[in-house]
């Protein structure tokens, strides 16, 4: 019988290494993607097409793409929070184009520096554009559960914004819990609200293990039927300046569940778990991944 099969999109790469205090070269970080794409990744992000005076980590994302292997099936994946972003985002053939913004005003205007419905209405083009040229339209919605600033966040906050990147055309909505705030019983809240709004599988969850809920988090919405799950290699990431913040959970222990559950990814973990302790002796930091570091020679 063939197993239903789960994507994980790999964010080790861009919501990772732009936490790391110091920039990793553009061909470092293409190594990485063709090692990852390796294990069988079919959608990985390379980078953003943001200002590299606000996250300089990601400068150079068109070089890391120039480095890339392509291959039949493989999603080369960027942030692109406006026009600018877009048009880089073409010149270096990505194939998804992904906007951002949070169902919290305090954090929109600090991460992007605008409000919320501004961030619609600048995202209008980019999906206009992406559409034009054939890309997939990628849209995260940030602090579902809770923001830094504001504190808890309510379904009812999150669902008409989801609703207005539907409208703007996103083919895929990624649900940010950017602080690792939630569990099961929010995650359970969150998905009664959005869940009536778009069909399961154009919805994806996006979890940061700050408070190790994550597998408990993508357990529960795997009994609700998603199937798209954000994920990096080795746990990577973690903002170096807020206390305690831990990146995506870490794909190896995403990827250890899946396969107890009986679920296909397509991903070959002893490999993936070998990438990632590569990337972490690389940048001489310990693999937070329990699973990745069970591979440790
Ligand atoms: P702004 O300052 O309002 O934009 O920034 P602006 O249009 O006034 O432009 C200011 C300068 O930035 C200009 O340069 C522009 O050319 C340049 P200057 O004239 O001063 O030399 N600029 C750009 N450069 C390169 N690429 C661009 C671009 N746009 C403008 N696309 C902007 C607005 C959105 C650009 C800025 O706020 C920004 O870059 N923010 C970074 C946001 C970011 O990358 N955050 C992290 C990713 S989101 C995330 O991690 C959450 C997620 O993981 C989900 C979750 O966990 O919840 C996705
Ligand atoms: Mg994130």
């Amino acid at each position: 019988m063939s197993r239903e099969f789960v994507t994980l999109v790999e964010m080790g790469l861009r919501d990772g290494l732009q936490n790391e205090a110091t920039p990793v070269p553009a061909e470092v970080r293409a190594r990485w993607f063709n090692a990852l794409a390796g294990t069988g990744l079919d959608r990985i992000e390379a980078g953003s097409f943001v200002s590299p005076k606000w996250v300089p980590q990601m400068a150079n994302t068109d070089q890391v793409i120039a480095g890339i292997k392509r291959r039949d099936g493989l999603s080369v994946e960027v942030l692109t929070p406006n026009q600018k972003g877009l048009e880089g985002a073409l010149a270096a053939d990505a194939d998804v184009c992904a906007v951002f913004t949070a169902a919290s005003e305090s954090f929109t205007q600090r991460n992007i520096n605008c409000t919320i419905a501004e961030s619609i209405e600048r995202f209008r083009p980019v999906a206009e554009g992406a559409k034009a040229a054939g890309k997939r339209l990628r849209a995260y919605v940030s602090c579902v559960v809770g923001c830094p600033y504001e504190g808890a966040i309510q379904p009812s906050q999150v669902a008409p914004v989801v609703e207005q990147l539907l409208a703007l055309g996103a083919d895929e909505i990624s649900l940010g819990d950017t602080i690792g705030v939630a569990r099961p019983k929010e995650i359970h809240a969150l998905l009664d609200a959005v869940l009536p709004l778009l069909p399961v599988k154009k919805l994806a969850l996006h979890c940061h293990d700050t408070r190790g809920q994550a597998v408990a988090n993508i357990y529960a919405s795997l009994e609700r039927g998603i199937r798209i799950f954000d994920s990096a290699v080795a746990g990577l990431g973690g903002c170096p300046y807020a206390n305690g913040a831990t990146g995506n959970v870490a794909t190896e222990d995403v990827l250890y569940l899946l396969d107890g559950e009986g679920f296909d990814t397509g991903i070959d973990l002893e490999a993936l778990a070998a990438v990632g302790n590569e990337i972490c002796d690389f940048l001489e930091r310990d693999n937070p991944s329990r699973v990745g570091k069970t591979f440790k020679a």
